[in-house]
């Protein structure tokens, strides 16, 4: 079995009948909404609910038979599985390769639990190491957001898809922002943060509770402390 899939279906184990689950984005997580859907339909699992954090992924929950809620239902979530880019030691992450960021950062932070899963290529000493931070904009002065994250120190590119701009589900840009490694963090996720334009940032800092890590070893289960 592949790494991803094999910490994405470890992560399945906590899902438990009954609960209401955040269903994130990306080629880790899609193992875990496979999961749970097959375990639904062994009769393993009842009375799952899930709320996805993509369009891409609403669409895949339908498919494998995940039943599906909103926020207007239920605006509490026992458990979310998502993957993530890069790990820290302190289980701060950086999400959003896949552009589901702002969903994504919703879903974990209305979780009473966020399980991410990935395999051991993520785990970095300092954010920004290997990946770009992704910002998510409205197209409306973007090119002023890009100057801006220009100046706090990024190499910024405006993310592309077959030929044009990349368009996130709510129809806003991605500017994927490469820093390096940053040794302040929660002052750059500030930074960012503080400026109009700028919907969210691939910054989830302090959001995941447990993050399940697949290597050639075997499984590693690390938690907050
Ligand atoms: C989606 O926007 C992302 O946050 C993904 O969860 C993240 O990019 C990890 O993706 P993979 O599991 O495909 O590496």
């Amino acid at each position: 079995m592949h790494l991803k899939q094999q910490a994405a279906y470890r992560a399945v184990d906590f899902v438990e009948s009954g609960m209401i689950v955040g269903l994130g984005e990306g080629s880790t997580a899609i193992w875990a909404i496979r999961r749970i859907g097959e375990r639904i339909q062994a009769g393993d699992l009842r009375d799952v609910i899930g709320i996805p954090a993509s369009i891409h992924i609403e669409h895949e929950a339908w498919r494998v038979g995940i039943p599906l809620t909103t926020f207007d239902e239920h605006p509490v979530l026992d458990l979310t599985i998502d993957g993530a880019d890069e790990v820290d030691p302190d289980l701060n992450l950086i999400k959003g390769g896949g552009g589901a960021l702002l969903r994504e950062k919703i879903v974990a932070q209305a979780s009473r639990r966020e399980i991410i899963v990935v395999d051991d290529s993520k785990l970095v000493d300092q954010l920004g190491t290997t990946w770009a931070i992704p910002v998510e904009v409205i197209a409306f002065g973007w090119k002023s957001q890009m100057a801006f994250l220009e100046s706090l120190g990024a190499r910024v590119t405006r993310r592309m898809k077959d030929g044009a701009a990349f368009q996130t589900d709510q129809g806003n840009l991605i500017l994927d922002c490469q820093f390096g490694p940053v040794p302040n963090i929660d002052l750059l996720a500030e930074q960012i943060k503080a400026r109009a334009g700028i919907v969210e940032h691939g910054l989830f800092l302090g959001l995941a509770t447990d993050v399940i890590v697949a290597g050639a070893e075997g499984l590693r289960h690390l938690r907050r402390e």
